[in-house]
């Protein structure tokens, strides 16, 4: 039987997410993409950064296993013009640094498993950002 690719993401996930070098590469990668998107996070402390992240791609993958949005609807509001002012144009950066941090930490990533990370997360990323 085929696999979901919300099952697949969930699985992915648990290969990424118990190490910790795999948020420190997330964000090496994505503040090393634009000098605005270091300039965002100049004053944060980025080891309690990479456990909210942690947390928040747990958000998006439980959302795709059908969990309610209400969280998903506070970061979009905590990001938005109210809040950190997050341009919509950036989310793009977020989603491939995501994408090429997985390839790295993944010893399983194949382009299978791109496409589900792509198709299930997806749709949460676009209700962030579209709370903008
Ligand atoms: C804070 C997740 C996209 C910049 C946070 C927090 C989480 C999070 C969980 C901490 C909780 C909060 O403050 O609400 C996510 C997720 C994203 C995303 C899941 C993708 C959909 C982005 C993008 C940028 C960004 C694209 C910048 C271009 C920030 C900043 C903070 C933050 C500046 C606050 C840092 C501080 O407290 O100093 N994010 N984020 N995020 N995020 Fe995001």
């Amino acid at each position: 039987m085929e696999q979901a690719a919300s099952d697949i993401v969930f699985q992915s996930y648990g290969r990424c997410c118990n190490n910790e070098q795999f948020f420190v590469d997330f964000y090496d990668r994505f503040m090393g993409s634009s000098a605005e998107i270091r300039t965002l996070f100049a004053e944060t402390d980025m080891t309690q950064q990479r456990h909210l992240l942690r947390n928040g791609i747990m958000q998006l993958v439980l959302h795709a296993r059908g969990m309610p949005d209400t969280k998903l609807r506070a970061l979009g509001e905590s990001h938005s013009r109210k809040g950190y002012g997050i341009q919509p144009q950036w989310y793009s950066l977020w989603l491939q640094s995501l994408i090429d941090t997985i390839r790295e930490h993944d010893p399983q990533f194949d382009p299978q498993i791109e496409s589900s990370w792509r198709e299930a997360i997806g749709p949460g990323i676009e209700l962030i950002r579209n709370a903008y």
